[in-house]
């Protein structure tokens, strides 16, 4: 049977990797590092409960440091676990440190890589996570593409048509297998909002991590949310940025832990306008088809703005007031969602995977 090894370390991961598990369970022996890159409970164990993953075979525990100090330290702590258990394929997901490092080791160690959500591209060399895409890429064997721009981009870049495939959004369906067990009302108990509300992620260090920055959107936040209350659950390193600033909130905006998955997606489902700068989120939004607003100047996800429901704004407070009153007024609409962000990406890449067990094995 062909021997499949997930690397996953980061919190967007584990909605990505679930799907093609899932589609994997009859077709494959199946292994799951975790690299340790996240490892608050609030940041990895319950995406796993609420996902249905089995526990990590095997847990690196890097935890936080430099890009480099991290890169590294994942990649000589893997390779000896590849060695070890000589998988046929090594499965990388998104673009987060633990995708690039992985796909790093197994290059050299001539174990093919597949890339699971494959081509997207922000252009922003400025952004840690286009780097790990461009590289993770170029070493990558099998490149499954979320949506045609993926294509475009790997072309563009020489890469061989022949290892791309163009499989749809994994994201996409695991929202679309768990949105039916979300428990809205008690969510918004739970952080206490009422009907109409914003929900807030940031967490990019463009963002958060430069104090003026920060200090002009929370600002801006406190004052939108006298029109409209406002849940901003905060990443870890949000948290720590908030709290060096002494930044107190006014009642209407409440600043509360990491949500697990079923409790963000019950929030996102329901909120009236969503302001973020992740990734997934303007993908979930715009298959949710509530209004998003990035607070970023460029998208590796461009569908979400021409198909989608998504606008970027970059640090323009006064264009994102401007956009919140737009979605408020019910003056952003849902456009469409993209092709193939169907529920059945997963499937597709376990196809692929299988149909080509003989090459390895
Ligand atoms: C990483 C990804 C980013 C992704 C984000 C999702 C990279 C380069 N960045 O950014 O693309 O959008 O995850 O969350 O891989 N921390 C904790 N507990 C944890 C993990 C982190 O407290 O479980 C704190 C630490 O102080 C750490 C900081 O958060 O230094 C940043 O963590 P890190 O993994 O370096 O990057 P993220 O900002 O989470």
């Amino acid at each position: 049977m062909t021997h499949i090894l997930h690397v996953v370390g980061a919190r967007p991961n584990y909605m990505k990797v679930a799907p093609v598990h899932r589609a994997l369970a009859n077709g494959a022996r199946q292994t799951i590092v975790h690299t340790g890159q996240h490892y608050d409970v609030l940041m990895s164990d319950i995406f796993f409960r609420q996902l249905d993953l089995p526990d990590p075979d095997i847990n690196l525990e890097v935890g936080s440091g430099t890009h480099a100090a991290q890169t590294g330290q994942i990649m000589i702590r893997l390779e000896p676990v590849l060695l070890a258990q000589q998988p046929d394929v090594v499965l990388v997901y998104g673009d987060v440190n633990s995708t690039v490092a992985a796909a790093r080791v197994c290059s050299k160690l001539l174990v093919p890589i597949g890339h699971v959500e494959a081509g997207l591209r922000s252009r922003d060399r400025s952004m840690p996570e286009e780097i790990n895409r461009v590289v993770t890429d170029a070493l990558a064997d099998l490149l499954f593409t979320p949506s045609a721009d993926g294509n475009e981009n790997l072309a563009a870049e020489g890469i061989a048509d022949s290892k791309v495939h163009l499989v749809g959004n994994v994201m996409i369906d695991s929202l679309i297998r768990l949105l039916p067990m979300t428990e809205p009302d008690r969510v918004c108990r739970q952080v206490g909002v009422g009907a109409a509300f914003a929900l807030v992620t940031l967490h990019r260090p463009s963002n958060v991590d430069d104090p003026a920055t920060l200090r002009t959107i929370l600002d801006t936040l406190a004052h939108l949310a006298e029109r409209i209350e406002t849940v901003f659950p905060m990443h870890p390193r949000t948290r720590a940025r908030v709290a060096e600033l002494g930044f107190t909130p006014p009642a209407r905006l409440k600043l509360v832990e990491p949500l697990g998955y079923l409790e963000f997606l019950a929030l996102q489902q329901r909120a009236c306008v969503v302001i973020t700068d992740s990734g997934g989120i303007q993908e979930e939004t715009t298959f949710l088809g509530v209004p998003c607003i990035t607070v970023r100047n460029t998208t590796e996800r461009p569908v979400t703005v021409t198909l989608g429901t998504n606008v970027l704004v970059g640090t323009d407070m006064a264009r994102l007031r401007s956009e919140v009153e737009l979605a408020l007024d019910g003056r952003r609409t849902h456009r469409s969602v993209p092709p193939l962000w169907d529920g059945h990406a997963g499937s597709r890449i376990a196809g692929l995977l299988i149909a080509r067990a003989t090459v390895w094995t």
